[in-house]
């Protein structure tokens, strides 16, 4: 492994890091995509593994023993640091692990996300990167073939975003519509029933709702403030609810994802 020694925090090999937001860091490279960033042992190692290309690795030293392995013959310039120089380089004042900058992989084609799914989720407006992370880390783990977002929904490649979902972003394939809510009108072509996940009046409770006679559906869920435009309401072919208790209005999309994947993930057997 190429390790160096980093103890000025403007050394530009470390460019990438210092202070870099994720726009930058999206926009700003030389190959046309950019980078994103991943943090984390865990999230480095599940971004290898899906199989995007490292450009360097800033660490403090604790992390190099565990990174050998995962880096050994890649030709990764990995950047060690101290504590304090690594917050003065990054701004962030906790590390939970090791950065690592990855290529930006170019953007899939929503016809290449909808071929042989069976079940998508699909985001519209979601805004906070957090709730993305969250977002993919269930469609991932509850049976979801794919996630589709609507053009205003944040970039799922940002570092929080990245992090919050332990590096299951990768785990699916995602796209995003050119234009919504035109963008409905490929799920009907493709023969997707649309779900609308809804905590207003009028909706069919999800434990009602056969979702196992379903060949194909595509679960919408709302913006974290007002929830689903009129217009998707309007679109959809079914509203579906989790009933709630306690005087609670509704969930956070992240939760609601959670168990609306859990029930309309099953399929036709
Ligand atoms: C924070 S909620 C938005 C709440 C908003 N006041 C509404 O009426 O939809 C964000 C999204 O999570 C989903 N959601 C939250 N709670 C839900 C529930 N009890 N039933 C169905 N969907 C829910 C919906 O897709 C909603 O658009």
């Amino acid at each position: 492994m190429d390790v160096c020694q980093i103890t000025d925090p403007t050394d530009p090999r470390v460019r990438e890091f210092a202070r870099m937001r994720d726009p930058q860091l999206r926009d700003s490279l030389a190959d046309g995509y950019g980078a994103f960033l991943a943090e984390g042992l865990v999230v480095v190692e599940r971004t290898l593994r899906a199989g995007h290309r490292p450009r360097r690795v800033l660490t403090e030293a604790r992390w190099v023993e565990a990174l050998e392995p995962l880096l050994a013959g890649r030709g990764v310039p990995v950047h060690v640091a101290e504590r304090s120089v690594l917050r003065a380089i990054t701004g962030y004042p906790e590390h939970p692990g090791p950065l690592a900058t990855f290529d930006r992989p170019p953007e899939r084609a929503v016809a290449d996300v909808l071929a042989g799914a069976r079940r998508l989720v699909v985001l519209e407006d979601t805004v906070n990167p957090t709730n993305m992370g969250v977002l993919f880390r269930c469609a991932a783990g509850l049976g979801i073939d794919g996630v589709l977002l609507t053009p205003r929904c944040t970039d799922p490649l940002y570092r929080r975003s990245v992090r919050a979902s332990m590096g299951e972003i990768f785990a699916i394939g995602w796209a995003r519509f050119d234009a919504w809510p035109d963008g409905l009108a490929a799920l009907r072509g493709a023969g997707f029933t649309v779900a609308a996940m809804t905590p207003g009046p009028g909706s069919v409770p999800l434990d009602a709702y056969d979702a196992a006679a379903v060949d194909r559906l595509a679960v919408l869920l709302g913006t974290e403030g007002p929830g689903l435009s009129d217009a998707a309401l309007a679109a959809a072919d079914v509203r579906l609810s989790i009933p709630m208790s306690n005087g609670v209005d509704s969930l956070n999309v992240g939760a609601a994802a959670a168990v609306a994947c859990w029930v309309l993930g099953r399929r036709p057997s």
